[in-house]
């Protein structure tokens, strides 16, 4: 049994992937010289500079850019604006990250499953359930890079394939990005955005995982039409973001210190990448298959029939975490039950090794 608990549960950055100092230091400097902006009310749609680089990055005018606090907060806000102007179902990739699947249980949507591969979602299975009833959906929830949790990422071939769709039917999209930039090898794909032109996609990102999950500072890069519901929403909810955060992500990417820490994390990340993949191979070969991630955080294990909630019981009592993979299917479908999420962000290439070793002698 490991000393402390190995975690392979926290989709968390590990702590010496923080850059604290750095941010200590960005935050004396910001209070000193914008203290007056930082302190105030202002903008519900955030700090003006940051949400400048953010439209600049992207190509749209900063109305359309809205600074939320984090990724998630925006989530539910995105949700409950379409939800208000079109009830019913949203689609959602199977498996998904299980927060945003709260929340729209919570919001009392219907929420439709579509099948996932190697490849991500199926744009065909899109298509048919689009077909299949009269009423159109609410929007798409989809993560197609590194998505969370299965690490996977949507071929090139089916973002042109479901940009086509959701064209064909005018459904919206949510295109949720938070892993995209964090890319160990290969070349970057065409975001959805990118592909669609911004009219009916969403696109959401997060300095969450490329600076600090603790600076709670997210974006949405919103359709022209949504972006002022978007923004009253995030007023009525808090009148304007905490900007010293926002001011502190803006003055770590005014230093040149963002492509370099990412660089940093990238390089981290990927150790711990490959170190799971060794041992998954030397350890669970045969018995099991896994996804194999250019990026992001998570690997995504299928245990050939085990009962993954059962295994997680006992390995949390051995010492290593777990997420059992029921969780991030919708409740009630049954799916998921011999797979788990297995997130490498957090603990060393040893402790990785050592974690998985563990896990597989109790399979
Ligand atoms: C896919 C995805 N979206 C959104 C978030 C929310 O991140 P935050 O609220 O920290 O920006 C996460 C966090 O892990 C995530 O995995």
């Amino acid at each position: 049994m490991p000393a402390t608990p190995i975690s392979f549960a926290r989709g968390a950055p590990a702590p010496d992937l923080i850059p604290a100092d750095e941010l200590a230091d960005c935050a004396h400097d910001v209070a000193r010289q914008d203290g007056a902006r930082v302190f105030a009310y202002g903008p519900g749609g955030g700090y003006a500079p940051l949400r400048d680089w953010v439209a600049e990055r992207h190509g749209v005018a900063s109305e359309r850019v809205v600074l939320t606090v984090g990724g998630l907060q925006g989530f539910v806000f995105y949700a409950a604006e379409q939800l208000a102007r079109r009830p019913g179902r949203v689609l959602v990739e199977a498996p998904s990250y299980d927060r945003p699947l709260k929340v729209l249980a919570r919001e009392g949507a219907e929420i439709v499953a579509l099948p996932m591969d190697d490849q991500g979602l199926d744009p065909d299975a899109l298509d048919a359930e689009l077909r299949a009833r009269s009423e159109p959906p609410s929007f798409l929830y989809t993560i197609p890079t590194f998505q969370n949790p299965s690490g996977r990422t949507l071929s090139d071939e089916r973002r042109t394939r479901l940009v086509e769709v959701a064209r064909e039917h005018e459904l919206a999209v949510l295109e949720d990005d938070p892993y995209g930039l964090v890319r160990f090898e290969g070349a970057p794909p065409s975001s959805l955005l990118e592909l669609e032109g911004g009219t009916l996609v969403t696109y959401t990102s997060s300095f969450s995982k490329t600076v600090a999950p603790g600076v709670r500072t997210g974006y949405f890069v919103l359709p022209r039409t949504d972006a002022s519901g978007f923004e009253e929403r995030a007023i009525s909810t808090y009148i304007s973001p905490p900007f010293l955060p926002e001011a502190i992500v803006w003055e770590f990417i005014r230093r040149g210190r963002f492509e370099p820490n990412l660089a940093r994390v990238q390089d981290e990340l990927r150790s711990r990448r490959d170190a799971m993949l060794q041992a998954l191979e030397l350890h669970l070969g045969g018995h099991a298959t896994w996804s194999t991630p250019e990026g992001g955080y998570f690997v995504w294990l299928d245990l050939d029939g085990t009962d993954a909630g059962d295994l997680a019981a006992r390995a949390e009592e051995a010492g290593v975490a777990i997420v059992p993979g029921a969780g991030f299917f919708p409740p009630g479908s049954g799916l998921g039950g011999s797979s788990a999420r297995l997130a490498f962000s957090y603990e060393t290439p040893e402790r990785i090794a050592e974690g998985i070793e563990l896990l597989a002698s109790l399979r």
